[in-house]
C-alpha cells in the first residue's frame, strides 16, 4: 500500500484509524495549518488534538509526535519501521541523499556507513585526543574578537561585535581539523570564501518550501527550480571537499608520515577493501570532480589555473554519480560524508551557543553564576578547559537548559514509515512522514514545570540529560537516527561559552535592557531571525 496516496477521509474504513488532526482543504490539505514557523504553531494545535497529530501536506501524509510519552514509544517500539528518512527533493540533487549519513534510506549501506562513523570517528576517545586541536580553534576565535572590538573603537564604533559570524568561523574550524587531524587551513576570517558562500548558497535552497516536496509528481519539473540550485552549491561543496581529499592522497602517495589515524584516513582505507573494479577515491577521480565544476562555471580563477596544465581539461569527462553497487564506497560518497560532518556539526553549534549568549545577556545573574564557578575551579591566571567543564555543574545545567529552549533542529529530521505500523493504537501508513517536535516537547508543562522560563537550576539535582534515553529532552534526537556528532558538538557548545565567559564581560549595546534582546526564530533550523550583537570587555 502506498501511504502518498491514503486519503484522511478513509480514516474509518481503516481496522483502527488515524490520529487526530485538523480537517484538510481538498489538494492542499493542512498546508496553510502550519503557520510561518511550524514547530511553534503545532505546539499550539497540541491543546486542541493532544500529542500525536495528523496532517495531510499537500498530497503527504505526516505524523507529529510532540510529548515525551508519544516521544518514548515511537524510539522504543517503532524505531525500526520508522528509521527511513523523508528525503526532501532538494537533497535528491546530484544523488546526494544515496550518499549520506542523515538521509540516507535505513539500508545495509547506510548502516555501514553510519557504523564507520561511530566506531572510527565519533567515539568519545577521538573526540579526547583532538582536544588540543579545538583548544586552538576556540583560542583563535577569542583573537578575532579582540581584533574586532579593537578595529571597531578604533573607528569610533562602541566595540560591539556580531557573533554569529565568530562562532560559524569557528565551528567550521573546529569540525574541519576534528576530521582531518590538523589545521584544515590557515584560520582566517575570509567571509568571500568559496566554502562559506556556498554553504549558505546550499541552506538558503533546502530550507525553502518547496511544491514537489508537498506533490511528488511535481517533481520531475522542479518547478521553484529549488533542486537544480541546490545541486549548483553542491557542487561547489563537493568541490571543496575534493580539494581535501586531493591534498590528503597526494600526501599519502609521496610517504608523508602520520602521527595518528583520523577521520579521513579511515575513508580512504575503505575504500581499498573493496576492488569491483568501477569508480574508487583516486586522484584521477578527485581531479575528473574539480574539472566537473568548470562545467558549471562555477570554479575560481585559482582552482581554474590551477587545473591549466592538467591533460584531462581538454576532454572534460563527465564524473558519474550512479551508484552502481551500493555495497562499495565510491568517489562521490566520500565526498558526501566528508562534507555532511562540516553540514551537520557547523550550523547546529554555532546556532546553539548564539542563542546561549543571547540567553545569558538577557539573565546576567545566571552569566555572573557561570564567570564565578569558572574562576573558582579554573581561576584566571590559566585558560579553560575541556578537562575543566566536568568540574562545572552550573555550566553544565546552563548548556543544558540552552538546549532545551533552543535544540537547533526543532522538529529533528523527518522520518519516514518503512511499512504500514500500528503507533499508539494508530494506523501509520507506509511512506508517512514522522516529524518529531522537540521543541514542543522541550516545552511541554506536563513533564517541565514553568517550561517557558530560562532555569539552569532546574537540571540541578535533575539526573535528565540529552543523550537520547530521557524523552522530555532530545535535543539530539534519539534511536537509529540519533545525532551522530552528540559528544563533539556537546564539548563545543560547553567550552566555546565557558571561554567566552572567562574572557570577557557582555554587555549590550547602547545601554539597551536584557528583555530587550529579539529573540524571535527562523523556520527550519533555528537560527536567530536578528543577530545577537554585543560589547565584549576584557574581565578584570
Ligand atoms: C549542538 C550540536 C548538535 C545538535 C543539537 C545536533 C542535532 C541533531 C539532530 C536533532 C539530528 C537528527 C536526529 C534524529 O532525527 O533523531 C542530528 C543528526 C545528525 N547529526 Fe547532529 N547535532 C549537533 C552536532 C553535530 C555534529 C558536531 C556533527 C558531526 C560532526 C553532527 C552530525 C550529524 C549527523 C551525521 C546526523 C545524521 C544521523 C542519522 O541520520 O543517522 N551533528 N543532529
Amino acid at each position: 500500500m502506498d501511504g502518498d496516496n491514503i486519503d484522511i477521509a478513509n480514516v474509518t474504513a481503516m481496522p483502527y484509524g488515524f490520529p487526530p488532526g485538523p480537517p484538510g482543504w481538498p489538494l492542499v490539505g493542512n498546508i496553510f495549518d502550519l503557520g510561518q514557523i511550524p514547530h511553534q504553531t503545532l505546539y499550539k494545535l497540541q491543546a486542541h488534538y493532544g500529542p500525536v497529530i495528523w496532517l495531510k501536506l499537500g498530497s503527504i501524509n505526516t505524523m507529529v509526535v510532540q510529548s515525551a510519552k508519544a516521544a518514548s514509544e515511537l524510539f522504543k517500539k517503532c524505531d525500526l519501521p520508522f528509521a527511513d528518512r523523508k528525503v526532501p527533493d532538494s537533497l535528491t540533487a546530484l544523488g546526494y541523499n544515496r550518499g549520506s549519513v542523515a538521509f540516507g534510506a535505513y539500508s545495509g549501506y547506510w548502516r555501514k556507513l553510519r557504523r564507520i562513523c561511530t566506531t572510527e570517528f565519533l567515539v568519545q576517545k577521538r573526540v579526547n585526543d583532538s582536544i588540543p586541536l579545538r583548544q586552538k580553534c576556540i583560542d583563535d576565535m577569542i583573537d578575532w574578537i579582540q581584533k574586532d572590538v579593537a578595529k571597531s573603537k578604533e573607528n569610533g564604533g562602541s566595540g560591539e561585535i556580531q557573533l554569529d559570524w565568530f562562532l560559524f568561523v569557528t565551528s567550521f574550524y573546529t569540525i574541519g581539523n576534528f576530521m582531518l587531524s590538523r589545521e584544515v587551513m590557515e584560520s582566517t576570517l575570509d567571509k568571500t570564501s568559496e566554502f562559506f558562500e556556498a554553504l549558505l548558497l546550499f541552506f538558503g535552497w533546502i530550507g525553502k518550501p518547496n511544491l514537489s516536496d508537498l506533490f511528488p509528481l511535481l517533481r520531475w519539473m522542479d518547478p521553484q527550480r529549488i533542486r537544480r540550485n541546490t545541486g549548483a552549491a553542491l557542487e561547489r561543496l563537493l568541490g571543496f571537499a575534493a580539494g581535501i581529499v586531493k591534498d590528503r592522497i597526494e600526501e599519502n602517495e609521496l610517504g608523508k608520515e602520520k602521527k595518528t589515524k583520523d577521520f579521513l584516513d579511515t575513508l580512504l582505507e575503505e575504500g581499498e577493501v573493496n576492488e569491483t573494479g568501477h569508480d574508487k577515491l583516486s586522484l584521477k577521480n578527485i581531479t575528473i570532480l574539480l574539472l566537473r565544476k568548470l562545467e558549471f562555471s562555477l570554479v575560481d580563477e585559482v582552482v581554474g589555473n590551477m587545473l591549466g596544465n592538467n591533460p584531462m581539461l581538454g576532454h572534460k569527462p563527465k564524473f558519474s554519480l550512479k551508484v552502481e553497487n551500493p555495497g562499495d564506497f565510491e568517489i562521490f560518497e566520500y565526498l558526501s560524508i566528508l562534507q555532511e560532518m562540516f553540514l551537520g556539526g557547523i550550523e547546529t553549534t554555532s546556532t546553539t551557543i548564539e542563542w546561549g549568549m543571547a540567553e545569558l545577556l538577557r539573565h546576567p545573574n545566571t552569566m555572573k553564576k557561570i564567570q564565578d564557578e569558572i574562576d573558582q575551579v579554573v581561576g584566571r591566571t590559566r585558560k579553560v578547559e575541556e578537562n575543566d567543564l566536568n568540574n562545572m555543574p552550573y555550566l553544565q545545567a546552563t548548556v543544558k537548559e540552552i538546549m532545551r529552549l533552543h535544540p537547533p533542529v526543532p522538529m529533528l529530521i523527518p522520518r519516514n514509515a518503512r511499512e504500514d505500523t500500528e503507533f499508539m493504537g494508530y494506523f501509520v501508513p507506509k511512506n508517512t512522514q514522522i516529524f518529531v517536535n522537540a521543541w514542543a516537547i522541550h516545552r511541554d508543562p506536563a513533564t517541565w514545570p514553568d517550561p517557558l522560563s530560562f532555569k539552569p537550576e532546574r537540571f540541578l539535582d535533575s539526573d535528565i540529560d540529552y543523550k537520547g534515553q530521557h524523552f522530555q529532552m532530545i535535543p539530539f534526537g534519539s534511536g537509529r537516527r540519533s545525532c551522530l556528532g552528540l559528544t563533539l558538538g556537546h564539548k563545543m557548545l560547553s567550552s566555546t561559552i565557558a571561554s567566552l565567559l572567562q574572557t570577557f564581560d557582555w554587555k549590550l549595546a547602547g545601554g539597551a535592557k536584557p528583555e530587550a534582546v529579539d529573540m524571535r526564530e527562523t523556520v527550519g533550523l533555528l537560527r536567530k531571525k536578528v543577530p545577537l550583537k554585543a560589547i565584549p570587555s576584557l574581565r578584570e
